[in-house]
């Protein structure tokens, strides 16, 4: 029978004080795991760990800002001497600077590929060191469907997104001898903060509705619910995969 539970199982979630990661970290403490939850500020966790403590879990609140090598080697030791050790990892922290090309600051570009590649390739190397030491682990990185189709304004998202498909490919093949898989979620458009920015134009929600094949926008459930699977033993074999959870939109 297919085991999606994590019962003694702990999660470390980042970007986990709002939107998707909140819903991810949610998803996973219902399948049993004890979950870190991180993100810049520790009392914008506050309502992600009474919800994770409602569900009936551990949750622990970690400062960490992924831009930042050296909070992330305080992060996760922090969190494995309280929760002990990590066995699923989420990169989910990201941002989004909606620019043309041409208009793109220095400053912009740097931010999003700062957050969105390098700190998710930084926590991936500081986790992953200690799951291939163990010869178990799953890790999952939030990438997006940007990452997969061309749009204007997204010069740097988009690429930082797609170099995070890639990547996800070679740690899977890097790390698979050790027993550590490594996989991705693509989702379309969700409504959150970050979601808003492109949203929240005029018309943009219904033009974008218009050309996903299943007829509405990617909730934060739907993407919780692919990651609690690639979480979970029951994607035991799979690894260096993609899952898009974007209604079909990709098809076209
Ligand atoms: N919403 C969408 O339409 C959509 C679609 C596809 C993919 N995604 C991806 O899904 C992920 C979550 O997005 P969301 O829509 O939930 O965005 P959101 O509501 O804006 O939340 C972003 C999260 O990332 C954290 N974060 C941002 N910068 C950080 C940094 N430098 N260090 C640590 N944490 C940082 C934020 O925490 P603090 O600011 O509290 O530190 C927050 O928890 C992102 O990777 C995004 O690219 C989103």
């Amino acid at each position: 029978m297919a085991d999606f539970q994590l019962a003694g199982r702990v999660a470390m979630v980042t970007g986990a004080s709002r939107g998707i990661g909140r819903g991810i970290a949610l998803e996973l403490a219902r399948a049993g795991a004890a979950v870190a939850v991180t993100a810049r500020n520790l009392a914008d966790l506050n309502d992600t760990v009474r919800e994770i403590e409602a569900a009936g879990s551990r949750a622990l609140q970690v400062t960490l800002e992924v831009r930042d090598r050296s909070s992330i080697r305080a992060a996760v030791p922090a969190v494995e001497e309280r929760l002990g050790p990590i066995d699923v990892l989420v990169n989910n922290a990201g941002v989004q600077r909606l620019r043309l090309a041409l208009d793109m600051a220095e400053e912009d570009w740097d931010c999003v590929l700062d957050v969105n590649l390098n700190g998710l390739f930084f926590c991936c190397q500081e986790v992953g060191r200690r799951m291939v030491d163990r010869r178990r682990g799953k890790i999952i990185n939030v990438s997006s469907a940007a990452g997969l189709i061309a749009s204007p304004e997204r010069v740097a998202y988009a690429s930082s997104k797609a170099a995070v498909l890639m990547l996800t490919r070679v740690l899977a093949l890097e790390w698979a001898a050790y027993g550590v898989t490594v996989n991705a979620v693509a989702p379309t458009f969700v409504e959150t903060e970050l979601g808003a920015l492109t949203l929240d134009r005029p018309g943009a929600r219904e033009a974008i509705v218009s050309r996903i094949p299943l007829g509405r926008l990617a909730t934060v459930e739907d993407v919780a619910a692919a990651v609690r699977y690639l979480a979970s033993p029951a994607a035991n074999f799979v690894t260096g995969t993609t899952i898009g959870v974007d209604g079909g939109l990709v098809l076209r």
